[in-house]
């Protein structure tokens, strides 16, 4: 038995699905410097490729009987990662409505899994962005370090 275990994947989600968006800039940002200080394996979740529509699924997300096949696969997407970055700006004293979607359309996917946050805007810095939403979403392990930039 060789003991070796493959590196933990990490999923940092582009949050922001503005056409002129600064969100990809920052998320490709967030990689660099998480990569200087651990070995964990990052990929980029783009929601604006993943294209979700407004939830659409008639049972809700804890009981995991997706009708849709968009489901299905943002499904299997999201259960590949063991944990999450979330990159988003503060949109009007929260977060963007296409990552709540996306967080909304499921939950066992999310559940129990670490989940780190960085967020910006132009006057807040985002602080109250992930805040006022409720956290802990659909079930995931808020991290402490949370990172908050004003652009
Ligand atoms: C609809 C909308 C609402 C915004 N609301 C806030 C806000 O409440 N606080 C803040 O600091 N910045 C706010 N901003 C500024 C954004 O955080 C800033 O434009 C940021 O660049 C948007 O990120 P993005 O370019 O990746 O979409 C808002 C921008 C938009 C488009």
């Amino acid at each position: 038995m060789s003991g070796e275990q493959s590196p933990k994947r990490v999923a940092v989600i582009i949050g922001s699905t503005r056409s002129n968006r600064i969100c990809d800039g920052i998320a490709r940002w967030t990689v660099r410097a998480a990569q200087a200080e651990s070995s964990l394996q990052y990929a980029f979740i783009d929601l604006a490729e993943v294209n979700l529509p407004f939830l659409d699924e008639p049972l809700k997300p804890a009981i995991g009987r997706y009708e849709h096949e968009h489901t299905r696969s943002w499904s299997r997407l999201v259960s590949s990662f063991d944990a999450f970055v979330l990159v988003f700006p503060q949109y009007n004293w929260g977060y963007p409505a296409p990552m709540k979607n996306a967080l909304d359309f499921l939950y066992l996917e999310w559940h129990d899994k670490p989940v780190g946050v960085v967020t910006y805007g132009t006057r807040g810095g985002g602080t109250d962005a992930w805040g006022t939403s409720g956290s802990p979403h659909a079930g995931c392990r808020p991290e402490r370090r949370t990172v908050y930039h004003r652009c």
